[in-house]
């Protein structure tokens, strides 16, 4: 029997979420398959301005993104973003994609209405034709675009919105706000500012769009959290409705929270977990609302394990990566499935990868070219920037990624750039829109959960494998469906 959670009236909920993979690891292909299969699909919306741009300037050789783009309330915008990014045919492959203005606190309405269309856009396609439903997943830490993203998303009656890493505390109050075409305040995370000076980003729908039709749909809001504390305070204390939890282990793939208590490290200099970052399940159920187990559950007995523990379901992420409708490029998909299978491949948690200072799980596959430290830095994207007061009181952004001088210049500290990658052109390269430039095109940095390597039993014999594959064989194998 699937649960409940919706105040008016019965909706069932998932028993699988299929995680929400930046940046468009999980795009509007991946989401829909799932969500026609009645199970959640999550778009990432990470990033997913660049992702528009370019694959317009890559000719949108299918006609989908103009196909959706036809459909946002507020056509001029349209127009506008067509006429300066469309090239019919698309770029040549050593012709660098032009750029789109990296964010700040403060940026031009056009750049906002860009977020709008392109979260719209990519929502849009997840729902089109079927009445299944679609989420979308924001990482709470990069907050700059987050507010209109939300909006462009619930444009496209997105139904429910997840986020991790970070506390994302005043997402339900925004979500209702913009619900109601009213205006989203939330705090700005700015190193330097005293706590008395808050610093704050706004968005205001009255802006883009005053004729508005009516109210929008509030999604359903899903933390993504790894401690039960963080689920009671959420629940507790956040600006508005929280409508359950997804709880994610630190084998998880993509950015893991860091372990709690002092840093130690194995042999591989990876971070070591222990029994104080295992999360407390009984406290979860005691909370009274529905949760979703995440990291290395993407099994039948991982089902099986998350129902008898009391949770509603599982979110999968590494298993969906490598399936037919996933964005990783097909290069990328054949390699590592096929260092998988010789036993040729490793996942490691490396804590100084990720400029956000995250761990973030790196793929290390046979065969396989990756990002390393041999990269001229350069920063041209920038979601991974944060503000910092400069010395005259002004806002000034930074990434621990970008050209040493430039971080030092800007009073970021050096030790804080020592193995970082650039994971903005690094995740853009594993989807096929890798940016061009002198030396060549930007290399992948591809991400997974330590449950990669146990692959290898479920690709065993195929050639590939669907959305709908993964899904029958976890609903199957937990006795959850028929065969
Ligand atoms: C390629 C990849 C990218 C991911 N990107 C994100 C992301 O952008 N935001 C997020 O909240 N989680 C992200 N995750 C985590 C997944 O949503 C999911 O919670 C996790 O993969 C579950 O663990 P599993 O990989 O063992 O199935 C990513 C995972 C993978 C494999």
């Amino acid at each position: 029997m699937k649960q409940s959670l919706d105040r008016e009236g019965p909706l069932p909920l998932p028993e699988i979420i299929q995680g929400g993979m930046g940046v468009a690891v999980s795009d509007w292909r991946l989401a829909k398959a799932v969500s026609r299969h009645g199970q959640l699909g999550v778009v990432s919306g990470t990033a997913i301005d660049t992702i528009l741009v370019r694959r317009l300037q890559d000719g949108d050789p299918q006609g989908d993104v103009r196909r959706a783009m036809r459909h946002f309330p507020i056509p001029a915008v349209s127009v506008r973003v067509l006429e300066r990014f469309f090239v019919p045919g698309g770029r040549a492959p050593d012709v660098p994609y032009k750029l789109l203005p990296m964010y700040r606190r403060v940026v031009s309405a056009e750049r906002e209405q860009l977020t709008m269309l392109a979260n719209f856009v990519e929502v849009w396609l997840a729902k089109e034709g079927h009445d299944g439903e679609v989420g979308i997943n924001l990482l709470t830490k990069i907050q700059m675009p987050n507010l209109a993203s939300l909006y462009g998303a619930m444009l496209a009656g997105v139904d429910y919105v997840l986020m991790g890493a970070g506390i994302p505390r005043e997402i339900p109050g925004a979500l209702d706000a913009l619900a109601e075409h009213n205006l989203a305040r939330i705090k700005f995370d700015v190193e330097g500012a005293s706590s008395a000076e808050a610093h704050y980003l706004e968005f205001d729908p009255a802006a883009h769009w005053p004729e508005h039709g009516g109210p929008l749909k509030r999604p359903r809001f899903l933390p993504i959290i790894s401690a039960s504390s963080l689920a009671t305070t959420l629940a507790r204390k956040a600006t508005g409705r929280v409508d359950g939890f997804v709880v994610e282990g630190p084998t998880a793939g993509g950015h893991n929270a860091p372990p709690r208590g002092e840093p130690r490290f194995n042999e591989y200099g990876e971070p070591i977990y222990g029994e104080r970052d295992v999360v407390d399940l009984e406290k979860m159920r005691d909370l009274g609302l529905p949760f979703w187990l995440a990291g290395g559950m993407g099994s039948p007995e991982g089902l099986k394990a998350a129902l008898a523990a009391g949770a509603t379901g599982i979110q999968v992420g590494t298993l969906f990566a490598y399936c037919d409708e996933s964005e990783l490029t097909e290069e990328i998909r054949t390699q590592v499935l096929a260092a998988v299978s010789s036993e040729k491949v490793r996942v490691r948690t490396d804590p100084r990868a990720s400029p956000t200072g995250y761990p973030f799980k790196v793929v290390e596959a046979e065969g396989m070219e990756s990002q390393d430290d041999t990269r001229v830095r350069v920063c041209d994207i920038g979601y991974l920037r944060t503000a910092y007061l400069t010395a005259d009181g002004k806002l000034g952004y930074r990434c621990s990624a970008e050209p040493v001088d430039a971080f030092v210049n800007k009073g970021g500290d050096i030790s804080d750039t020592i193995g970082r990658r650039c994971l903005c052109n690094g995740l853009f390269a594993n989807i096929g829109l890798p940016q061009a430039r002198n030396e060549g095109l930007e290399l992948p940095l591809v991400t997974s959960g330590d449950d990669l390597t146990s692959l290898g039993s479920f690709v065993a014999g195929r050639a590939g494998y669907s959305a709908a594959d993964v899904i029958a064989h976890l609903l199957v194998g937990a006795g959850v469906a028929a065969v």
